[in-house]
């Protein structure tokens, strides 16, 4: 079928076949269709969308598009954990050497943040040093040394991919279940593992906006990943307010060292152990909860999940003093703050806004060449259900002078609101797939 025959039979709604799927990814691969062709069949995707059926085989031809890692040299299960990100999270940082500290084989290939999201890349490289461009044998090198290690996505696995995930989004079809299903699932298959904990976010700061179409891209990620063989925990998480209390590179560093310590805001914290505990119990190191939640705590307050994370920083080149020292991270040269002008309690923080301060501030990217600064950023010091006075601050602005100060300061001011009763607020776990 020509390109254009199979664009007219996804625009008209009809269900493309595996040898269409595989002839589009090919093409996308070696760069036989022209752009246009292939923004008009994401398009197409983006209106008609695909079956369960149909996202699996894009997934599959999206995996054979590059390479896919041997992990088959380290012994046990492999796992891994995504979120379909937001703003401050940070809990890839905390849980990668949370679960290597309880047994855990944690191979994490991670992405840089776009927009209003941030990226664990971004964050990791504040820490001077720090090496994301890891080669496939100082990967395997540092799983077999620490247990856990991060890196970047390489040319090699899952090209279509990155070519697909550019276009995307310059023609405004990221926020599409199948193609965010096989764009995340085909990077998680080709990087070697046999378990993954998905973390699909629903809220305000994130791609799915409710819990209806947050529920459908967590079901279709599960079939589509149980369809590959992976072993799969899907969970739905709110992600209407930042979570935790820093959001920027750097400042997130701190924060997931803090929650390493035991010392983490209680959302993140929570997370953290719920997550650490399924990868766990994906690893076959324990079955039941309560015995692989004591696990996990005891990592926490024995210091070993902090000591892990020294490990990881060090084997990837990183200065592992900043554990001991966070001063030796980027900080910005001035704080200023957003206060509040009457006594209540925060009714609803938005997590969108939040995130688009962040980004005007320097913290992330409107493009994805754009270069961020670790350094800035926004702490969070008053959240939904807590109270304030007149004055009080609610965020500091992290900053290095300039317009961006005053653009973030407008925009944070519009993000919260005050009421006189403590509002009712959603659970931080809306729901666990089963
Ligand atoms: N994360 C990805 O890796 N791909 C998407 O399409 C969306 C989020």
């Amino acid at each position: 079928m020509s390109a254009v025959e199979i664009i007219r039979k996804k625009r008209d709604g009809g269900t493309l076949s595996e040898g269409e799927i595989q002839e589009f990814i090919e093409a996308v691969t070696k760069g036989t269709w022209p752009e246009y062709q292939v923004s008009a069949l994401l398009m197409a995707i983006f209106f008609r969308s695909m079956t369960t059926e149909e996202a699996l085989l894009l997934t599959r031809a999206m995996v054979h598009s590059g390479k896919t890692l041997d992990l088959s040299s380290l012994p046990g299960t492999k796992v891994d954990k995504h979120s379909t990100g937001g703003v401050g999270d940070k809990v890839s940082l905390v849980l990668a050497p949370l679960a290597a500290a309880c047994g855990v084989v944690v191979p994490m290939m991670s992405g840089r943040g776009l927009g209003h999201t941030g990226g664990t890349l971004d964050k990791l490289e504040s820490i001077p040093g720090f090496k994301v461009n890891l080669k496939e044998d100082e990967f395997l090198a540092a799983l077999k040394n620490v247990g856990c290690a991060m890196m970047g996505q390489t040319k090699d696995v899952a090209p279509a991919d990155k070519m697909l995930y550019g276009l995307r989004d310059v023609t405004a079809t990221v926020e599409c279940m199948p193609l965010i299903t096989a764009s995340i699932l085909s990077k998680k298959i080709a990087e070697g593992i046999s378990a993954l904990v998905m973390d699909v976010k629903c809220g305000s700061g994130s791609f799915m906006k409710n819990i209806a179409s947050a529920r459908q891209l967590a079901e279709m990620i599960q079939a589509v990943g149980k369809a590959n063989g992976l072993q799969i925990r899907t969970l739905i998480t709110n992600m209407e307010a930042p979570l935790g209390r820093m959001v920027g590179n750097s400042l997130e560093v701190i924060e997931a060292m803090n929650t390493l310590q035991g010392n983490g805001p209680s959302d993140l914290t929570e997370l953290c152990i719920l997550q650490a505990r399924m990868m766990v119990q994906l690893a076959g190191i324990e079955s039941s909860d309560a015995k692989a939640e004591l696990l996990v705590k005891r990592a926490l307050k024995s210091g070993q999940a902090l000591d892990k994370f020294r490990e990881m920083v060090k084997q990837q080149g990183g200065d592992p003093r900043i554990v001991d020292d966070p001063t030796r991270l980027p900080v910005a040269k001035h704080i200023a703050k957003v206060t509040a002008n009457s006594e209540g309690y925060i009714l609803e923080q938005d997590a969108y806004t939040v995130g688009q301060a962040a980004m005007k501030l320097g913290a992330g990217r409107e493009t994805a060449e754009q270069k961020i600064d670790p350094a800035v950023g926004i702490v969070v010091c008053k959240k939904p259900g807590e109270k304030v006075k007149p004055g009080d601050t609610v965020y500091e602005i992290h900053h290095q002078g300039g317009g961006a100060a005053t653009t973030a300061t407008l925009m944070l001011a519009m993000s919260f609101r005050i009421g006189s009763q403590p509002p009712k607020l959603d659970p931080l776990v809306l729901e666990i797939l089963e």
